[in-house]
């Protein structure tokens, strides 16, 4: 049974985060969480302004929920915990196990045999009387046979991982109570457990990387470690120590 109180599915949306955003905003009472679920979107979009393009099969979802038992400095952490709901998930589908190695790049993207699959995009909107909920946007390629011209290098599917369809009904269903437990468990103080948890997943750790900040230049780095708020602690090669909220990295 999943503890969702309204879960929606739309045809074709611009795209799910905004549509569940409009709603709230116009909203003064809430059930506890929402989630919309969409096939298509006209206007999806991912971290830093970027488009994130439609594929066949895919699992387009939204869940918002309340952030009154978080500070502003936890809420990055809900990409995590969202982030861990998809690593789980999908762990599932590998009955037998070790088929594709599974893995998280920090922030929060979702790589099979070292491929992106998963985008989440986490955002914060006020309902009509100024109550702030998050709104968790998740994208996975679940069952494209082919990728748009523009992911092919880098993005991948779960059933071209896998080689085998998914279910996505129940693909989904036990995504969103993955989703679900891990949030609740974060609302309720759970936040060294659940960033312990990342940590062991996050393949960016101990590693020499490049940073692409949002503006600026890229450059190479080491990541150290993540402090207690998720953020990325990296040495660059000066030595100096930098933590980063957000960007992109790439693993040398
Ligand atoms: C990223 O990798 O930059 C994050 C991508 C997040 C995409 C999902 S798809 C469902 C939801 N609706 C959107 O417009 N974006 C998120």
């Amino acid at each position: 049974m999943i503890d969702i109180a309204v879960i929606e599915h739309i045809t074709e949306v611009d795209s799910t985060n905004t549509e569940l955003k409009r709603r709230i905003s116009l909203m003064t009472e809430m059930p506890e969480y929402m989630a919309i679920t969409a096939d298509k979107q006209s206007s999806g979009h991912g971290r830093i302004g970027r488009v994130w393009s439609n594929t066949d099969g895919a699992l387009l979802m939204s869940v918002a929920l309340p952030t009154n038992g978080l500070s502003g400095k936890e809420l990055p952490m809900l990409n995590y915990a969202a982030a861990l709901a998809v690593f789980d998930s999908i762990s599932e589908l590998d009955s037998i196990g070790n088929i594709v190695s599974i893995e998280i790049k920090w922030p929060n993207d979702i790589l099979l045999n070292g491929k992106k699959v998963c985008g989440i995009l986490s955002e914060l909107v006020k309902n009509a009387i100024g109550e702030i909920y998050a709104v968790i946007g998740i994208g996975i390629n679940v069952n494209a046979d082919v990728l748009p011209d523009e992911l092919l290098q880098s993005a991948s599917s779960l059933k071209a991982s896998f080689g085998y369809s998914i279910e996505l009904e129940s693909f989904k269903k036990v995504l969103l109570k993955m989703l679900l437990q891990r949030t609740k468990i974060l609302i309720s103080g759970g936040r060294e457990m659940l960033l312990r948890e990342y940590k062991k997943r996050c393949i960016t750790l101990n590693k020499r990387i490049i940073v692409h900040p949002n503006f600026g230049k890229s450059y190479e780095a080491f990541a150290v470690d993540l402090d207690m708020y998720g953020r990325l602690l990296i040495k660059n090669v000066e030595d100096e120590l930098i933590l980063l909220d957000s960007a992109d990295v790439s693993i040398r």
